[in-house]
């Protein structure tokens, strides 16, 4: 077992070596020019240890066969593709830029691939290995780290890209989640870390959805002291595009002024509703009410029962009472 992990920890560090070499060789030459047109500076292309995976059935293959890395592993690791039918074997990534996924000590335990061109899927990441799991790592964690002594906030954004190139305008506090939503699991490893984080998401809609399932995600875990805020792009951008165009200093105001949960909470149950009578403010409440109640007890729950009694008239005992009826119909 440990001989085995030991293995595999050992074969994602020369794999990673392998696809950093390949990016500087003439074999590299149209990955190179795809980054510098995406904007990457040389520097940042070295703090994230970017790569390319040459077009070849079994590149990685042969480099790591001849280190003495046995198949069996390379296809534990995700590095090479069994096929059972054919019995074919070959590399996963093939002539694709390499992003490294590293986890919080620095070790790289994947990898997520682009390809240039349009060809699809646009990204190829490393399937669940002994050592990665989609649903806990974060892309750019580590990088996060690394580039800040004290970290007081993480911002999360969608894309490789969007990491890379806000580290690049010097904000170097942006992870991402790997083609999936957030999961408590990454937002507790994040609030273990740091007290505030800071979603970003599309202007689309989305976008929007994605918002709605992260605060679902995150109310569970707002104990007092903690912190959650959202932030919307303009429709048509990401983190990329957008700190591209308009800069850090721009960007950096979006993220002081993204939206408390709070805010964001009451702004999304009122939407759509006019309030001006007592039905559409009995949805309104419930939808608020709905969402309170899965916060932990704690002055942020008091201060959103209070808030929603003033916004409603409705005394804040009253919703007290309905919390706690539920609390016992549930228990
Ligand atoms: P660029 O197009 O290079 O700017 O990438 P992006 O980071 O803006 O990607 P996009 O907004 O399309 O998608 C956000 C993230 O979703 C990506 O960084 C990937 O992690 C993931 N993703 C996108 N497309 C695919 C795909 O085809 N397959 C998989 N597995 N993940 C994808
Ligand atoms: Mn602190
Ligand atoms: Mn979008
Ligand atoms: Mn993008
Ligand atoms: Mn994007």
């Amino acid at each position: 077992r440990e001989k085995q992990r030991q293995e595999g920890v050992n074969l994602m560090e020369l794999s990673a070596s392998f696809f950093r070499e390949r990016l500087r060789m003439p074999e590299g030459k149209a990955a190179r020019d795809y980054l510098h047109a995406r904007g990457l500076s040389p520097e940042i292309q070295e703090d994230f240890a970017i790569g390319y995976a040459p077009e070849a059935w079994d590149a990685l293959k042969r480099h790591l066969g001849e280190r003495g890395v046995s198949e069996s592993v390379q296809i534990e690791y995700g590095l090479l593709i069994h096929r059972e039918d054919s019995g074919r074997r070959y590399d996963r990534f093939r002539d694709r830029v390499i992003f490294p996924i590293r986890d919080i000590k620095g070790r790289t335990i994947a990898f997520g691939g682009r390809v240039m061109g349009d060809a699809k899927p646009k990204y190829l990441n490393s399937p669940e290995t002994p050592v990665f799991h989609k649903g806990r790592e974060l892309y750019g964690l580590y990088e996060a780290r690394q580039a800040n002594r004290h970290l007081e906030r993480l911002l999360i954004v969608e894309g490789y890209m969007d990491v890379v190139a806000l580290a690049q305008f010097g904000i170097r506090n942006a992870v991402a989640t790997l083609g999936t939503a957030a999961s408590e699991t990454h937002l507790q490893r994040l609030f273990r870390l740091v007290d505030e984080v800071v979603f970003c998401f599309d202007g689309d809609r989305a976008g929007r959805q994605a918002a709605t399932r992260a605060l679902e995600t995150v109310l569970p875990l707002m104990i007092d002291g903690r912190q959650a805020r959202f932030l919307f792009l303009p429709e048509g951008d990401d983190p990329d595009t957008l700190v591209r165009r308009e800069g850090e200093a721009a960007f950096q105001n979006r993220i002081t002024c993204a939206s408390p949960l709070s805010e964001f909470l009451f702004e999304q149950a009122a939407e759509g509703r006019d309030l001006g009578s007592i039905e559409s403010r009995e949805r309104y409440a419930s939808q608020v009410l709905k969402a309170v109640e899965r916060l932990p007890d704690g002055v942020l729950k008091s201060l959103m029962l209070s808030e929603l009694a003033s916004r409603t008239g409705v005394e804040t005992s009253r919703f007290e009472a309905l919390l706690n009826r539920h609390d016992t119909a549930s228990a």
